[in-house]
């Protein structure tokens, strides 16, 4: 049967382990790899824009020997031009695999359903999941164990949130989220706070990411407003422990949910995760297609 990758809530800790032993071997040793997905193409059908995950997943796939095809909004235009069912099934007579970014989480599940070749959600309005899996990749690079940390999300209980809460309960990680009220995320929170200096207190890690995401840019002046008590800067990093880590999934907007000084801060490793995504998927890929 093939596999998915839709949310880190159906894989096993197993299976991430398996997932991050097999990136430390692609970090190492780039050659070993080069022809792993040899003859294998990749299509990313993307509905949104995208820097991180369009260039990590075509660059991962090219250094492992296969090729990729992007989709643009305006080429497949899904569901308008084409059904989903439609582009999924003819998809799969030409690729081995297929990452989708879209609005509706619905959309990545009936992607999959139709699809005969693995899809990897690369974004819906619900998780982000290959986000999860780099950052949490980059926490145990740079912490060297996960057992019992402590992540503090500060911000809107988005996508990239819901993710981080599956991701760090499989890898039991604690993780305290601080929201506006209405803002919460869709998935369970135990440790929930509407104050972020509370929710920072002993964090390990200090996480955010944009106020208003993508498909939100009417509700942005709205949401400046009322997070702007959220900010991560200095006075609130200053109450978690000494040398916590800072991450955020970028894009960032300096100067509003993160100052420009914690991002270029000893402790921030946000650009680690950027390029953690490339070597992560790259696992992914090979992971999903063997
Ligand atoms: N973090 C992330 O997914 O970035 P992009 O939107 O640029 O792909
Ligand atoms: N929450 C953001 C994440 C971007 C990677 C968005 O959906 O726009």
């Amino acid at each position: 049967m093939k596999k998915d990758l839709i949310s880190i809530a159906n894989l096993k800790l197993r299976e991430v382990e398996e997932i991050f032993n097999l990136t430390d071997k692609l970090k190492k040793d780039k050659t070993k790899f080069a022809k792993a997905l040899c003859g294998k193409t990749l299509a990313l059908v993307f509905q949104k824009p995208s820097n991180r995950t369009r260039v990590s997943f075509e660059v991962g796939m090219y250094q492992l020997g296969g090729y990729s095809i992007y989709l643009g909004p305006d080429e497949i235009n899904l569901g308008v031009r084409e059904s989903i069912k439609d582009v999924a099934k003819t998809l799969s007579r030409y690729v081995n695999v297929i990452v989708l970014r879209t609005f509706a989480h619905n959309n990545i599940l009936e992607m999959a359903k139709y699809a005969t070749v693995p899809v990897i959600n690369g974004l819906s309005d619900f998780s982000h999941p290959c986000q999860a899996l780099a950052d949490i990749y980059t926490i145990k690079e740079k912490l060297k164990h996960l057992k019992g940390l402590t992540l503090a999300y500060v911000g809107d209980g988005n996508n990239v949130c819901n993710s981080l809460l599956y991701a760090c309960a499989k890898v039991g990680m604690n993780m305290n989220v601080a929201t506006p009220k209405g803002y919460e995320p869709e998935g369970k929170v135990i440790n929930l706070f509407h104050k972020p200096e509370d929710a920072v207190k002993n964090a390990d890690i200090i996480y955010t990411d944009v106020w208003a995401s993508m498909g939100q840019e009417k509700e942005v002046a709205k949401r400046k407003k009322i997070f702007q008590n959220f900010q991560v800067n200095k006075k609130l990093v200053n109450l978690a422990k000494k040398n916590c880590l800072i991450m955020h999934c970028l894009p960032a907007h300096r100067g509003e949910e993160i100052t420009d000084e914690i991002i270029e801060s000893k402790n921030s490793v946000i650009f680690d995760q950027a390029e953690n995504r490339m070597h992560v998927q790259k696992a992914i890929l090979i992971t999903l297609l063997r």
